[in-house]
């Protein structure tokens, strides 16, 4: 199987692409599929050109770190949890998400998922226990693996703008229902970061691995304004 990848060898530089040939197992996921290709120390291309290991990143190989995302056959996926046997067409086309910095090769920067949580103050400050009629729904939207999928598939999504996207709404909702002194401020932040950028595109339930429930966080969300 061929195997296109898009390299580039420092943050801010030109990607290239390069191409391999795997002859490893089909029943290898993406992961596995990178982690074979990196295996020898000398690694070449499909032109015999001698090349670095491919660098990304991955930490659970079981689908519950969240690390591995990336953009597989066009499609924003979990490396891990991706089949070559669930793939159409007989190439394999890896890219690093688009909507954040990359590092190196499939290897993104997604501190700013983190980094508008912590600004916008969407934390718990103190316990308060959760509703107990929420607590499925808030069960599965704690599920949330921060891997920024949502946001590469969403259309309002803009890296540096105010509307911070799915993540920042699940985690509105969760903080809210958990820390009921808070709510009516965590309200205003979510008004000011999600609320009036949002069109309900919903891309990025499609995309997300844990299935989270988006729209009923915001339904739950604007209903509480
Ligand atoms: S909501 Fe889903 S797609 Fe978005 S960061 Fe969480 S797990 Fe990933
Ligand atoms: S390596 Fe953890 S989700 Fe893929």
């Amino acid at each position: 199987m061929r195997v296109k990848i898009l390299r580039q060898k420092a943050p801010d530089t030109d990607p290239y692409w390069e191409q391999f040939e795997y002859d490893g197992p089909m029943e290898n996921s993406v992961a596995g599929v990178i982690d074979y290709l990196n295996y020898n120390d000398d690694i070449r291309t499909i032109d015999g050109k001698s090349t670095g290991r491919i660098i990304w990143d991955c930490a659970c190989l079981q689908g519950v770190c969240g690390a591995c995302a990336m953009v597989i056959n066009g499609r924003p996926s979990l490396a891990c949890e991706t089949f070559l046997k669930n793939l159409k067409g007989k190439e394999l086309v890896l890219q690093p998400l688009k909507k954040f910095p990359v590092i190196r090769d499939l290897s993104v920067d997604r501190s700013v998922i983190q980094d508008n949580l912590t600004k916008a103050n969407v934390y718990i400050d103190s316990y308060q226990g959760a509703d107990a009629r929420e607590h499925g729904r808030q069960y599965l939207v704690a599920k949330c693996l921060k891997c920024g999928l949502c946001l590469e598939v969403c259309p309002n999504y803009v890296s540096g703008r105010s509307f911070y996207g799915a993540v920042f709404a699940n985690d509105c909702y969760l903080v809210s229902g958990r820390n009921s002194d808070k709510s009516k401020k965590i309200g205003d932040i979510y008004n000011r970061y999600f609320a009036g950028g949002c069109s309900k595109a919903l891309s990025c339930m499609e995309v997300c691995p844990m299935s989270i429930p988006t729209i009923a966080s915001i339904a739950k969300m604007n209903s509480s304004r």
